[in-house]
């Protein structure tokens, strides 16, 4: 079946990836490459206590000025320009964010800090920047967030309890090191999360009103690939295969969504994660069937080729039964893996879902819905079903 396809589009992947088990080691070289002489490590505080980062920081030798370990899940604006005095002291000239999309993020708020000068909340905003910025080298531990490819910084204003959004290209890491070794210890419950966000970039990048024919390619395939490989990383950490095809996985949807945009998903989990603390992964993975459902007359003949994508069965169906079959899978394949299904089982107080609907309203992802949402009535509804 045909469907509406976006006549102007634009698709940008600058970053060079490197995939392998033991890539790591080789970010000594990128950095020389960069024209790197002294590389700050940007990580948290439980990483830096493990071998993850010892070996990044072997690899750099006599590059590394120094480790900034002090970003929090959920990292804020006074971690980036803390990050960003230390880094300015000790002259780096390149930074290497180690971890999950917290580090990572932040990594992307110092570069522009080293380079712009100022404190971070100067430069809020979209399209924020004239030139380039402090090159960056990301190491994922996670497969997740994209962040690697990415444009985007999310960081929250944690006084304000909002996420404050950074977003320009010349924010793209220059360089994605893949190294499926470095993913092995994360914990299950992580993995499932993180893998969810992947999916749901996928969800999102296909659904959205952005969406584009090259986007989609990738997101099709990050689909089909989650299917295969995170209920084997859930299940066996040790699964080198399992856990390398999942750090391209969240790597490609990552590119997918940075071209084509994230929904009502990631508009709705990001006012509950502000208000309540909720994991990113674990929200958006709650949300994605109830917004799906929310969308399902929109962009029927998308939510069925992602049923497709995830194995449905659809012969027979109506299109709009097809497209359901979208929402069903999710739950199937949330439940399989352990997430969460409830909003109410997070800890989110149902009192507080009227401010995070008039919050999510103001999301800038919530206009690349494929369904126009002006009302908060609205986004309350799915959120009660969430509940
Ligand atoms: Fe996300």
């Amino acid at each position: 079946m045909p469907y509406d396809v976006n006549l102007n589009f634009v698709f940008r992947f600058p970053t060079k990836i490197i995939f392998g088990p033991g890539a790591a080691k080789e970010v000594g070289m990128e950095v020389e490459e960069l024209k790197g002489t002294k590389a700050l490590i940007v990580t948290d505080r439980d990483l830096v206590k493990t071998d993850l980062v010892k070996i990044v920081r072997d690899a750099l030798g006599a590059k590394c000025v120094g480790t900034f370990s002090d970003v929090t899940p959920d990292t804020g604006v006074h971690i980036v320009n803390a990050g960003s005095e230390y880094g300015a002291a000790l002259g780096a000239d390149t930074l290497i964010s180690v971890g999950g999309g917290s580090a990572i993020d932040t990594a992307k708020g110092m570069a522009i800090c080293l380079t712009k000068g100022g404190r971070l909340e100067d430069h809020a905003g979209l399209n924020i920047l004239d030139g380039p910025v402090m090159p960056h080298i990301v190491i994922p531990t996670t497969a997740g967030t994209g962040s690697e490819v990415t444009y985007a910084a999310v960081i929250k204003d944690h006084e304000q309890k909002r996420k404050l959004l950074f977003a320009d290209n010349y924010l793209i890491p220059n360089v994605a090191i893949l190294d499926p070794n470095m993913t092995i210890g994360m914990p299950k419950g992580l993995t499932a999360a993180t893998g969810m966000d992947a999916l749901s970039h996928c969800i999102e990048a296909i659904h959205s009103m952005q969406s584009e024919p090259i986007a989609d390619a990738l997101a099709f395939h990050g689909i089909r690939m989650i299917r295969e490989f995170l209920p084997r990383a859930v299940e066996n950490g040790g699964d080198i295969i399992a856990r390398g095809q999942m750090l391209i996985a969240a790597t490609i949807a990552g590119a997918a969504f940075s071209n084509a945009q994230v929904g009502m998903v990631h508009a709705l989990a990001h006012c509950i994660g502000a208000r309540f603390g909720v994991p990113h992964g674990i929200a958006n993975s709650i949300l994605l069937p109830h917004c799906i459902l929310y969308n399902l007359d929109a962009c029927p003949d998308r939510y069925s080729r992602i049923a497709e994508a995830m194995g449905k069965e659809l012969r027979g169906m109506d299109l709009l039964k097809a497209a359901e079959q979208a929402a069903i899978a999710m739950w199937e394949f949330t439940k399989a893996i352990g997430m969460p299904q409830t909003l109410r089982e997070v800890n989110v107080e149902e009192s507080g879902l009227e401010q995070c609907a008039n919050d999510a309203l103001m999301d800038g992802a919530i206009v690349y819905n494929p369904k126009p949402i002006f009302d908060p009535a609205e986004i309350l509804k799915v959120y009660q079903k969430a509940f």
